[in-house]
């Protein structure tokens, strides 16, 4: 299913067609070559000093990793994330070289997840980012130390139609996507 942004003034076709749908087709395996260049156009994101504080753990539908992080979920993403094709979470380091603060990391990681975003999507893949886990489960599962955090797990795959989906999540994939008007939230004053 399509769902290109309506937007108010043009925008690159990558980003006006970009969604976050919940349908993903458990058929479809993504290619060794085409994961490797998502994690690429992460790693080639700007961070503050670069530090590039991002980790990234993927599992394959199918295998042990993706299972893990199927486990973290919370119910309501249980119900459709499993069809995709690759699970990933995002680990942010809170620590510079230094073992300082570093207040950038979370705002640095997302940035490298909007580029894999990007990256996906000129691959003909869509990307569905979720809060909705257990950053605790996760950091036992892979013995994570302290200064690593789990940000979010972060779903890969080919879309498919929203009628497989459970019964509770067909009206959300069709709704239709709104955002607020630009008036709301750029100042030039
Ligand atoms: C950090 C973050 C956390 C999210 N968590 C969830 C989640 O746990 N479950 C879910 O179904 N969608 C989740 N979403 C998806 C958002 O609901 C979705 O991006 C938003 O509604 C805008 O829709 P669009 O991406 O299709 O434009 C999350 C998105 C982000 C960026």
């Amino acid at each position: 299913m399509e769902k290109t942004a309506n937007t108010q003034y043009p925008i690159s076709s990558l980003l006006a067609k970009r969604w976050s749908p919940r349908s993903f087709d458990n058929k479809k395996e993504i290619p060794q070559e085409v994961i490797n260049s998502l994690f690429e156009a992460a790693r080639w994101s700007a961070s503050s000093n670069n530090f590039q504080p991002w980790q990234f753990v993927y599992g394959l539908r199918g295998d042990k990793t993706f299972k893990t992080i199927t486990d973290s979920l919370v119910e309501f993403n249980q119900l459709w994330a499993p069809e995709a094709s690759m699970l990933f979470v995002v680990l942010g380091n809170e620590l510079t070289p230094n073992g300082q603060k570093n207040i950038s990391y979370q705002y640095d990681c997302g940035a490298a997840v909007a580029s894999l975003t990007v990256e996906a999507t000129e691959r003909g893949l869509f990307v569905h980012q979720m809060a909705g886990f257990s950053p605790e489960a996760i950091s036992k599962a892979f013995n994570l130390p302290e200064n690593v955090k789990p940000l979010v797990v972060v779903a890969v795959g080919y879309a498919d139609v929203s009628e497989k989906l459970h019964p509770n999540l067909i009206d959300l994939e069709k709704a239709p996507r709104t955002r607020k008007e630009i008036s709301e939230f750029i100042f030039n004053k």
